[in-house]
Protein backbone atom coordinates (compact mmCIF):
# COMPACT_ATOMS: atom_id res chain seq x y z
CA UNK A 1 0.00 0.00 0.00
CA UNK A 2 2.60 2.59 1.08
CA UNK A 3 4.93 1.59 -1.80
CA UNK A 4 1.30 2.54 -4.28
CA UNK A 5 1.25 5.81 -2.26
CA UNK A 6 4.82 6.31 -3.18
CA UNK A 7 4.73 5.35 -6.68
CA UNK A 8 1.96 7.33 -7.28
CA UNK A 9 2.93 10.54 -5.60
CA UNK A 10 6.63 10.49 -7.94
CA UNK A 11 4.20 9.98 -10.84
CA UNK A 12 2.61 13.18 -10.05
CA UNK A 13 5.63 15.21 -9.21
CA UNK A 14 7.20 13.80 -12.61
CA UNK A 15 4.06 15.43 -14.40
CA UNK A 16 4.09 18.32 -12.56
CA UNK A 17 8.24 19.06 -13.64
CA UNK A 18 7.00 17.87 -17.33
CA UNK A 19 4.01 20.64 -17.53
CA UNK A 20 3.92 23.31 -14.78
CA UNK A 21 0.10 23.95 -15.29
CA UNK A 22 -0.89 19.91 -15.26
CA UNK A 23 -3.79 20.24 -13.61
CA UNK A 24 -4.97 23.07 -15.72
CA UNK A 25 -6.90 23.01 -18.37
CA UNK A 26 -5.87 25.80 -21.02
CA UNK A 27 -9.64 25.41 -23.11
CA UNK A 28 -11.11 26.03 -20.09
CA UNK A 29 -8.92 28.97 -19.34
CA UNK A 30 -9.62 30.68 -22.48
CA UNK A 31 -12.95 30.85 -21.88
CA UNK A 32 -12.64 31.85 -18.23
CA UNK A 33 -10.04 34.77 -19.76
CA UNK A 34 -12.70 35.81 -22.18
CA UNK A 35 -15.99 35.38 -19.80
CA UNK A 36 -14.13 37.48 -17.18
CA UNK A 37 -12.84 40.32 -19.97
CA UNK A 38 -9.24 39.88 -18.97
CA UNK A 39 -7.89 41.99 -21.51
CA UNK A 40 -10.46 45.17 -20.61
CA UNK A 41 -7.31 46.62 -18.63
CA UNK A 42 -4.35 45.29 -21.06
CA UNK A 43 -5.76 46.71 -23.92
CA UNK A 44 -6.23 50.03 -22.63
CA UNK A 45 -2.36 50.05 -21.37
CA UNK A 46 -0.65 48.95 -24.06
CA UNK A 47 -0.21 49.49 -27.41
CA UNK A 48 -0.21 46.55 -30.47
CA UNK A 49 -3.69 44.82 -29.94
CA UNK A 50 -5.42 42.83 -27.00
CA UNK A 51 -2.46 40.25 -26.91
CA UNK A 52 0.62 42.80 -26.86
CA UNK A 53 1.08 42.43 -22.75
CA UNK A 54 2.27 38.96 -23.16
CA UNK A 55 4.11 38.87 -25.90
CA UNK A 56 5.99 42.37 -25.16
CA UNK A 57 9.95 42.77 -25.10
CA UNK A 58 10.41 43.47 -21.45
CA UNK A 59 6.89 41.47 -20.34
CA UNK A 60 6.86 40.91 -16.51
CA UNK A 61 6.14 36.83 -16.24
CA UNK A 62 9.46 35.43 -16.48
CA UNK A 63 8.21 31.87 -14.49
CA UNK A 64 5.61 29.96 -14.18
CA UNK A 65 5.24 31.14 -10.61
CA UNK A 66 5.30 34.90 -11.97
CA UNK A 67 2.24 33.81 -14.31
CA UNK A 68 0.61 32.20 -11.26
CA UNK A 69 1.02 34.93 -8.95
CA UNK A 70 0.07 37.59 -11.71
CA UNK A 71 -3.22 35.98 -12.75
CA UNK A 72 -3.87 35.70 -8.45
CA UNK A 73 -3.58 39.32 -8.32
CA UNK A 74 -5.50 40.27 -12.11
CA UNK A 75 -7.97 38.02 -11.02
CA UNK A 76 -8.81 39.64 -7.42
CA UNK A 77 -10.22 43.03 -9.38
CA UNK A 78 -12.96 41.69 -10.18
CA UNK A 79 -13.08 38.07 -11.22
CA UNK A 80 -13.05 36.80 -7.89
CA UNK A 81 -11.19 33.79 -9.70
CA UNK A 82 -11.12 29.98 -7.76
CA UNK A 83 -7.74 28.15 -7.06
CA UNK A 84 -9.12 25.71 -9.84
CA UNK A 85 -10.08 28.77 -12.62
CA UNK A 86 -6.36 30.51 -11.49
CA UNK A 87 -4.92 26.98 -13.11
CA UNK A 88 -7.04 27.09 -16.48
CA UNK A 89 -5.47 30.30 -16.98
CA UNK A 90 -2.42 29.54 -16.16
CA UNK A 91 -2.48 26.54 -18.90
CA UNK A 92 -4.62 28.39 -21.43
CA UNK A 93 -1.80 31.90 -21.07
CA UNK A 94 1.40 29.17 -20.80
CA UNK A 95 0.19 27.28 -23.82
CA UNK A 96 -0.50 30.28 -26.07
CA UNK A 97 2.12 32.72 -24.78
CA UNK A 98 4.57 31.80 -22.04
CA UNK A 99 5.70 28.63 -23.08
CA UNK A 100 7.07 27.33 -19.85
CA UNK A 101 8.49 23.88 -19.46
C1 LIG B 1 -8.20 46.17 -13.43
C2 LIG B 1 -7.33 46.00 -14.58
C3 LIG B 1 -6.90 44.58 -14.96
C4 LIG B 1 -7.71 43.49 -15.18
C5 LIG B 1 -9.24 43.40 -15.15
C6 LIG B 1 -6.84 42.39 -15.50
N1 LIG B 1 -5.53 42.79 -15.49
FE1 LIG B 1 -3.88 41.64 -15.92
N2 LIG B 1 -2.69 43.26 -15.73
C7 LIG B 1 -3.09 44.52 -15.27
C8 LIG B 1 -1.94 45.37 -15.14
C9 LIG B 1 -1.95 46.82 -14.65
C10 LIG B 1 -0.81 44.59 -15.53
C11 LIG B 1 0.64 45.02 -15.64
C12 LIG B 1 1.35 44.85 -14.37
C13 LIG B 1 2.76 45.34 -14.50
O1 LIG B 1 3.19 45.73 -15.62
O2 LIG B 1 3.42 45.28 -13.49
C14 LIG B 1 -1.33 43.28 -15.88
C15 LIG B 1 -0.54 42.23 -16.32
C16 LIG B 1 -0.97 40.92 -16.50
C17 LIG B 1 -0.12 39.81 -16.80
C18 LIG B 1 1.40 39.85 -16.98
C19 LIG B 1 1.83 40.26 -18.40
C20 LIG B 1 3.33 40.27 -18.52
O3 LIG B 1 3.91 41.35 -18.48
O4 LIG B 1 3.94 39.17 -18.64
C21 LIG B 1 -0.92 38.70 -16.84
C22 LIG B 1 -0.49 37.28 -17.11
C23 LIG B 1 -2.27 39.13 -16.59
N3 LIG B 1 -2.27 40.50 -16.39
C24 LIG B 1 -3.38 38.30 -16.53
C25 LIG B 1 -4.68 38.74 -16.31
C26 LIG B 1 -5.83 37.86 -16.25
C27 LIG B 1 -5.78 36.36 -16.41
C28 LIG B 1 -6.92 38.64 -16.03
C29 LIG B 1 -8.37 38.21 -15.88
C30 LIG B 1 -8.67 37.37 -14.77
C31 LIG B 1 -6.45 40.02 -15.94
N4 LIG B 1 -5.09 40.03 -16.13
C32 LIG B 1 -7.28 41.11 -15.75
C33 LIG B 1 -4.39 44.93 -15.04
C34 LIG B 1 -5.53 44.13 -15.16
Amino acid sequence: MKTIAILTLSLLSLAALAEPFAGGDAKQGKALFDKHNCNSCHVAMINGGPEAIFTRADRKVKSPADLAAQIKRCGSVGAKLTAQEELHISAYLNQAFYKFK
